[in-house]
Parts: structure tokens; C-alpha cells; sequence
């Protein structure tokens, strides 16, 4: 399925945080959904969408002299999930990226070395998407090893 993918507007962030807040096995730190909840407010960001609302989003950062840009917060309804949501929002972005000449795209996630099933299937969408794992990163707490997964546009 190739879903509706547009840019992410204000009125949306609402729609968001209830995604997110049906993900639990993966949005289980308080923190984390408050900066999530920020970064729909603030950041760029695209949504999918269909004929009765967000059922997706990602959001990003870019450095535009160096033409890097970076995932910060990715999700899909978790009802709609494994149905080629992620795969169109990603695609949508890296058209966009490609636009203005950007030339990789990093996400951070959660190790393997955390040894949490959930966030396997969330590597798996990555790798399946062209990302490589490159770096493991402590850049969060001692229970959550990161991972910095890399691909090039
Ligand atoms: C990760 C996430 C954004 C992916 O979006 P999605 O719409 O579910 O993924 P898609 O259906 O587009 O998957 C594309 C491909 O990725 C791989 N993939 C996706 N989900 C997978 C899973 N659960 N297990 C294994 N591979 C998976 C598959 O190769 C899939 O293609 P296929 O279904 O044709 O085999 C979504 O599942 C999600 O919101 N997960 C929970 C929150 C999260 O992990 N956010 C990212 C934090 S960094």
C-alpha cells in the first residue's frame, strides 16, 4: 500500500501524540513522549494520512551546509502497522532530502545490545529500508544502548 504522505502541519500534533501513546512497548519513557510531543510541534516532519486521519508520521532534522539529515521521532497507528506506512513516509522524505541535495540520512534506535523484541522489528524496518547499522552509541541511560543506523541518498 502506498499511503497519502503529506507535510506535517500543526494542527496535527495532536493526532501524533495519540499514536504514540498506542505504542507503549516502544514509547514507555516519559520523556522520551514529551520530547516526541516537542518534536511534532517544532521540528519538520511529514504525515500519511487517509480518509480519516494521520495514521503516520516522521520527523527530522537537517544540516544543510553539511547535506546530512537525521530521523528523530518515527510512527505509525499501531492497528495500521507492517502495512507500507513507514515505507511511503520514508520514501517521501528521502525524494525531499534528495531535492535539496542531501546526501545521508542517520536515525538513532534502540541496540540489539538491549536485547528488547520490540525494537528488533524496528532495525528490521531500517535495514529493510537501506540503513546500516554503523555505530553503537551510549549516548541515552545504561538501559538504553543506541544504535546509529545510516544510509546514503
Ligand atoms: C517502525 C515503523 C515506523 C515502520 O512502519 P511500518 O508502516 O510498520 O513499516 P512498513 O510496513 O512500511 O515496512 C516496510 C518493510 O520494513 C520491514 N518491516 C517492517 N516492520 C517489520 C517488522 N515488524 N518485522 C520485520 N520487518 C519489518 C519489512 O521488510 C517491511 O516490508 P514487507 O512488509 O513488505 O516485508 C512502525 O512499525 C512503528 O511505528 N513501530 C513502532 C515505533 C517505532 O519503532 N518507531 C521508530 C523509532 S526509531
Amino acid at each position: 500500500m502506498v499511503a497519502a504522505v503529506r507535510k506535517l502541519e500543526p494542527h496535527d500534533a495532536a493526532a501524533c501524540d495519540a499514536i504514540v501513546a498506542g505504542l507503549p512497548e516502544w514509547f514507555g519513557n516519559q520523556q522520551g513522549i514529551r520530547d516526541c510531543a516537542i518534536a511534532v510541534r517544532s521540528h519538520a516532519g511529514l504525515v500519511a494520512t487517509d480518509e480519516i486521519g494521520v495514521t503516520g508520521f516522521l520527523t527530522w532534522t537537517q544540516d544543510r551546509e553539511r547535506g546530512v539529515a537525521e530521523i528523530t521521532w518515527m510512527a505509525v497507528r499501531a492497528d495500521l502497522r507492517r502495512h507500507g506506512i513507514g515505507r511511503s513516509l520514508l520514501g517521501a522524505l528521502i525524494e525531499r532530502l534528495q531535492e535539496e541535495r542531501v546526501h545521508r540520512l542517520d536515525v538513532k534506535t534502540l541496540s540489539e545490545r538491549a536485547a528488547y523484541a520490540p525494537y528488533a522489528e524496528t532495525r528490521d524496518f531500517y535495514l529493510a529500508n537501506g540503513f546500516e547499522p554503523i555505530a553503537e552509541l551510549d549516548i541515552w541511560d545504561e538501559e538504553n544502548p543506541a544504535v546509529l543506523m545510516r544510509r546514503s541518498l
